[in-house]
């Protein structure tokens, strides 16, 4: 990393595996199952938390997956990571079917906010594309999510050519209602479905330009350095929404990019895009020497990628 080491993201997952089966990210019978002793305990994460933050001026944790709470004694690790010195927020990327009766103890834990995956409100388009799942847990994650305080919480939508016209506007309506901020991303073709993700992919211009054909007025906000999602404020039906668009394949948020992932075998990764993974846990479980110096040379190699591909789906990396 070229940045000044202070304040840097990491994003931990603790599980590869889902309760759901979105087209865009697993392929439908689910992800091979890591062999039993590739699994690090939440124990030994935590350990491999402490030992990031403690050298790269990590301040921020946020816990993905897969589905993370699909793992039990995921309050239990944020609590754990919550309490390391020099962790300022500790938030959670979830797909919110688990969240209505996960939120409270959540919250009590320490985790500061919680993102949360949500395409379309409309419940049959949901349970074709999570191939199974049922928007009403979703929407009842929210709600226990805001009443637990799990805020400032966003919502996370990825656009889709078929659909957008229906679910854009349904979503700002959902996003104005809660008082939610919401981000809508350019569909990335990471899973096995290349047809369909090629067929489905729009671009945010395109749908910001047919919300403005909407009556929608879009207004650009200042950007916040390292972030991924262009903000802006929209004016819809009335309300004010605040909507980040996130164009993955663009990548020009890539030059300042300050994260570092720790996947669900354990593995340091300095990119999304980077298939060269650095297998922390296991040289920290068997007390190798020189850790640090190995872990700061692949560190340093951070850089932009050549392409926004990649072999693996977000689920196993983390996304
Ligand atoms: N394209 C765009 N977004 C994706 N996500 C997972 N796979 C893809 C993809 N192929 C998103 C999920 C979730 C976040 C963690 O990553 O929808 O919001
Ligand atoms: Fe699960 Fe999220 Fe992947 Fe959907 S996108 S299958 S909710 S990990």
């Amino acid at each position: 990393m070229t940045r000044d080491a202070g304040a840097a993201t990491l994003r931990v997952s603790v599980t590869d595996r889902c309760n759901l089966r979105c087209a865009y990210c697993m392929p439908e019978e689910g992800v091979p199952l890591l062999p039993r002793g590739e699994i690090p305990s939440l124990t030994e994460l935590a350990s491999a938390v402490a030992w990031l933050v403690a050298r790269y001026g990590v301040d921020r944790v946020k816990v993905t997956g897969g589905e993370p709470l699909v793992r039990g004694g995921v309050p239990e690790f944020v609590a754990k990571v919550a309490a390391i010195p020099g962790v300022n927020e500790i938030s959670m990327t979830t797909n919110g079917t688990r969240l209505a009766g996960t939120a409270a103890e959540l919250a009590k834990s320490g985790l500061a906010r919680v993102n949360v995956s949500l395409d379309t409100v409309d419940p049959v388009r949901f349970r074709e594309l999570t191939r199974g799942g049922r928007v009403e847990e979703v929407l009842a994650g929210i709600d226990a999510a805001l009443e637990a305080g799990l805020t400032p919480l966003k919502l996370n939508s990825v656009l889709r050519r078929s659909s957008f016209r229906d679910d854009v506007p349904a979503l700002l309506d959902l996003a104005a209602e809660k008082g939610v901020e919401i981000r809508f991303i350019e569909l990335m073709q990471t899973g096995t479905e290349a047809a369909w993700a090629i067929a489905e992919r729009v671009n945010g211009a395109d749908v910001r330009d047919w919300l403005t054909s909407e009556g929608a007025e879009i207004a650009p906000l200042p950007d916040r350095p390292n972030a991924p999602a262009r903000r802006s404020a929209i004016s819809w039906r009335g309300r004010k929404v605040l909507a980040g668009w996130i164009d993955p394949v663009s990548h020009s948020f890539c030059d300042d990019c300050d994260r570092l992932r720790l996947d669900a075998r354990g593995r340091l990764r300095r990119c999304l895009m980077d298939d060269l993974a650095f297998p922390l846990v296991d040289l920290l479980r068997r007390g190798e020497a020189d850790v640090a110096a190995a872990a700061a040379s692949y560190v340093a190699g951070k850089q932009p990628p050549a392409a926004m591909t990649i072999g693996s789906t977000m689920a196993s990396i983390g996304g």
